[in-house]
This record gives C-alpha cells, sequence and structure tokens, in this order.
C-alpha cells in the first residue's frame, strides 16, 4: 500500500492526547498537558505535520497497537496524523523516568542538593542505554515517514540524541531541536558523566538549529558547548562550529494565543467553577498559584511565603485567601511523592495555625481541572509563580489575560522574567521573607496600577503566540 511520505515531522515524547480505559472497555482521549503540547498543538493546516510522541501509559499502548503501524487517525483533532511509538515499558521507563527526569530535568534546574546528590554507577549506566535506544527508536522512526529534503522540529531534552542519530541516517533531513527547559551552566551541567555530557551536546548539535526560549539559556548552551566539547562558538552569530557542522542557535520565547484563551476560559464549565469558587471565597482577595506539583515549581517555599505574609499582617486575617493548584505529576518518582507530601503538610500547617470558624485561609487543589484553573485566573487578586527555573512559564502569561487587574508576583528565575520583569513584582525563589513582602505589596497594590501594568503584562504574553513560534522554528531550517 502507498503511505504518505512527511514534509514536515514532529517528535516530542509526549503528544497532543493520551488514552485511558473506559468503563465501556473502550478508550477514551485526553488533551496532552504543559507548555510543550500548548506550543505544538497549533499545527493544524491544510499539509498539517505527521507528530511522532511516545505511548505514556498503558492506554496509549493499547491504542498504538490497534492503530496499524502506530499511526492513528484523529479525526477531527487539530493538530493533525499521529504516530505513537510502542517504546517497551522498561525502556520507556528508564529513558524518560530514570535519565530524563531524575537526571536532565535535576541537572537544568539546579535540583540536586545536598545530600540528595547524583551517583552516577552501573545502574545509571543501564539507564543511559536505555536512553540511547529509546531516541533511536525516535530516529528511526522519524527517517522513515520523512520524505525527501523534509523538516524535522525534534522537541525537548528527552531526545537529545536524536538529531545526530537522524542524520546518521538520513543527512538529507533539515532537523531543528528545541529546548523547553533551562539550560544549566557549564559548572552545574558537568555533573553529567565526561561522555554522557558530550553525547547529550555533540546529539542536539546534530541538528542544523538549535532553539531556546531564552537568550539567558541559549547563552549557557553555548557555553557548554564550548567548555566541555571545545567547539568553536561565535555568540554574537550565535553559531557553534563542531567536527566541521555548523548549527545555528536560535532564541525563540513561546507565547499565549490571547482569543483561544479568552474564549475557552468563557465556557459554561469555567462560568460554573467561577460561581463556586466565589461562594467559597467571598469577597475576600485571593492569591492564585497554578502548577504541577513539582520540586522546581517550588510550591513548598511559596507556601511558607503565605504562611509568613500571614504572621507579619494580621490585618489580613480573614480577608485573603490562597487558591493553590497543585497537580499530581511524575509520581512514578519518588522524589516527586515526597514533594506533594511536604506540599500537602505546608498547607495543612497554615490551616492549622489560621483558619477560624468563618475563614478558610488556604484551598490546595490537587486534582487536574484544568476549567477550575481557569476560573481561578479570572478571580485572580494576585498571581504567583515562583519557580526555582524555569523554561519559559506559560501560568506567568496566562493569568495576566484573564484577570487584568490581577498582580503577578514572578520569580527572576523563569524565562517569562525576560519579557514580564518589568510589570511584575520579581522575587529570589529562594528568598522566603521576599516573597512574603512581594505578597503584601501586591495585595495593595493601588487599582490604576494593576491595571496599566495587568495591560503591558498581557500584551507582553500575547506578542509571539505558538503559531508564531513554530512559524519562526520551520522558518530557521527554510
Ligand atoms: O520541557 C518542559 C515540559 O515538557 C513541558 O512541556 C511540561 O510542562 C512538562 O515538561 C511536562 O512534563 P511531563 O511530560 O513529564 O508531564
Amino acid at each position: 500500500m502507498h503511505r504518505t511520505m512527511h514534509t514536515v515531522l514532529v517528535a516530542s515524547n509526549r503528544g497532543p492526547v493520551s488514552f485511558t480505559p473506559s468503563a465501556d472497555g473502550g478508550l477514551t482521549m485526553r488533551r496532552g498537558g504543559g507548555g510543550l503540547v500548548s506550543g505544538l498543538s497549533q499545527l493544524g493546516d491544510d499539509d498539517p505535520p505527521l507528530w511522532i510522541c511516545a505511548a505514556l501509559t498503558d492506554g496509549d499502548r493499547g491504542a498504538a497497537r490497534a492503530a496499524p503501524g502506530g499511526r492513528l487517525d484523529l479525526a477531527g483533532h487539530p493538530t493533525g496524523p499521529l504516530r505513537m511509538l510502542d517504546i517497551p515499558p522498561a525502556t520507556f521507563h528508564r529513558a524518560y523516568n530514570d535519565v530524563a527526569n531524575s537526571t536532565l530535568w535535576f541537572v537544568h534546574h539546579l535540583l540536586y542538593d545536598t545530600p540528595n546528590t547524583p551517583s552516577f554507577g552501573a545502574r545509571f549506566r543501564r539507564e543511559w542505554e536505555s536512553y540511547q535506544d529509546y531516541n533511536a527508536m525516535f530516529a528511526a522512526a522519524l527517517a522513515e515517514e520523512a520524505a525527501h529534503g523534509a523538516r524535522v522540529l525534534v522537541q525537548d531534552y528527552h531526545l537529545t540524541l536524536t538529531p545526530a542519530m537522524l542524520r546518521a541516517l538520513r543527512p538529507d533531513l533539515r532537523v531543528a531541536h528545541f529546548s523547553h527547559t533551562p539550560w544549566a551552566p557549564p559548572e552545574y551541567f558537568t555533573l553529567l558523566p565526561d561522555d554522557v555530557a558530550c553525547e547529550v551536546l555533540a546529539g542536539i548539535l546534530g541538528a542544523d538549529h538549535a532553539g531556546f526560549l531564552t537568550a539567558r539559556w541559549a547563552n549557557a548552551f553555548m557555553d557548554c558547548c564550548e567548555a566541555v566539547l571545545g567547539a568553536d562558538v561565535d555568540r554574537v552569530a550565535r553559531t557553534v562550529r563542531h567536527e566541521g557542522r555548523t548549527t545555528r542557535i536560535g532564541v525563540h520565547p513561546l507565547g499565549v494565543d490571547g482569543g483561544a484563551l479568552l474564549a475557552r476560559a468563557g465556557e459554561p464549565d469555567v462560568e460554573a467553577r467561577l460561581h463556586a469558587i466565589r461562594e467559597a471565597v467571598g469577597d475576600r482577595r485571593l492569591i492564585v498559584r497554578v502548577d504541577r506539583t513539582e520540586p522546581s515549581k517550588n510550591i513548598v517555599r511559596g507556601l511558607l511565603a503565605y504562611r509568613e505574609f500571614l504572621h507579619d499582617h494580621p490585618e489580613w486575617h480573614g480577608r485573603v485567601v490562597h487558591l493553590a493548584f497543585a497537580y499530581p505529576s511524575r509520581h512514578d518518582l519518588p522524589e516527586y511523592r515526597e514533594y506533594t507530601a511536604a506540599v500537602m503538610r505546608c498547607a495543612k500547617q497554615i490551616e492549622d495555625e489560621y483558619a477560624t470558624e468563618d475563614w478558610e485561609p488556604i484551598i490546595l487543589d490537587v486534582h487536574d481541572d484544568y476549567p477550575r484553573s481557569l476560573a481561578a485566573y479570572r478571580l485572580a487578586d494576585v498571581l504567583l509563580v515562583n519557580p526555582i527555573r524555569d523554561g519559559m512559564n506559560l501560568v506567568a502569561k496566562e493569568g495576566p489575560i484573564l484577570s487584568p487587574r490581577c498582580v503577578l508576583v514572578l520569580s527572576r528565575e523563569a524565562g517569562a522574567a525576560a519579557e514580564l520583569g518589568p510589570d511584575a513584582i520579581m522575587v529570589n525563589p529562594y528568598d522566603v521573607s521576599g516573597t512574603a513582602a512581594a505578597l503584601h505589596e501586591a495585595l495593595a497594590m493601588p487599582e490604576d496600577e494593576r491595571l496599566k501594568r495587568g495591560r503591558r503584562l498581557a500584551a507582553a504574553a500575547t506578542a509571539l503566540p505558538p503559531r508564531q513560534w513554530l512559524a519562526e522554528q520551520l522558518a530557521a531550517l527554510a
């Protein structure tokens, strides 16, 4: 049978949809979450690219096995054709959980601390082999599906080796890699064993174009190429030359499609949740945060800051509520389960210390409810975004679009700070007392100042919508 060869392809670990078994024995399809999926889900066009992703769950594996060659027909879905790779579960687990999420994620977000420092022994070597196999499976699938001279967009820290592997298989292709995370400085990146550090960098340099969300992360990558590989780096032209090839380095911040977000936030399910929140909170001021429960998001220090704020400012007792969304994430990893427990303990402590019969100072939502988070954005007086480090952080951009009078308290370590910094209240994410003071400043900000800043924040947040972000990367391969 004749098979379509694709001229534009995208590869990422998480795909635009995921499947869970439903009560009737079938499969229910859900939209995938996170910044990467938000950015890429605007792919649909006259000739939509083929998206290749991993089957992440048993439901996904069921869907992939039922579809010929893992190619799913998502009739009516805006992202276009999808191929899900049915990677052996043990290989997937070691590549995704052990290497990508426990090692590379921790390195780029500076998450190792004493006594929690890595040991790279025989066990890591097995995990690393699985990461190589997993990257090779993506490279093989891309090589199989791509038309001659096709453009391929490889995404993120899960797939750092794929560009070089793909180049070896198909030198005719034009390949881009995009990092959605921060990039570690050389002195931290070199925690990795030397051969692994070299392979990661050389893997990405297999691409023609390596994209980052901010100049800061792009510069850190170039610093690593120079320090680790001895590559020839031109920081002004933004090029890296290694083993006879040149890779261009691009900076492409990702913004939000404001129109689509406003339309979604006006739907009846959001309205219903908005009324429920209003009923629970009354006319009290609302401090909102929306995160995956993830150590890099720094939720515990955010809660400690709220606690300190309540201690320092008794005049706010009974007049403010902190609505904190902390959705489950990566629960296969013990660090994430422990972090979830720490978040819950901290919220309970605030509750025990300050709650009264008619005032609930904190509401912690640990279940994923996207429309409820949209309703919360709409009602927010203050949005707290305080990651230790973050590639971009789209929450910081979505909030101001949905609540023009909301004051943004933003970590200076979030990629979004480069664009939103001037109109947010900036905080050092480790400085709990500084964050507590920022919460007070935000709550006390006069209405005209809120609106002035809010309008500028919303304009900055929508300046580079996903469609344009994607078009820029494709253009970089033209
Ligand atoms: O690079 C960051 C990212 O891929 C984001 O898109 C998203 O926020 C997060 O990581 C998703 O992680 P996971 O796919 O492991 O849930």
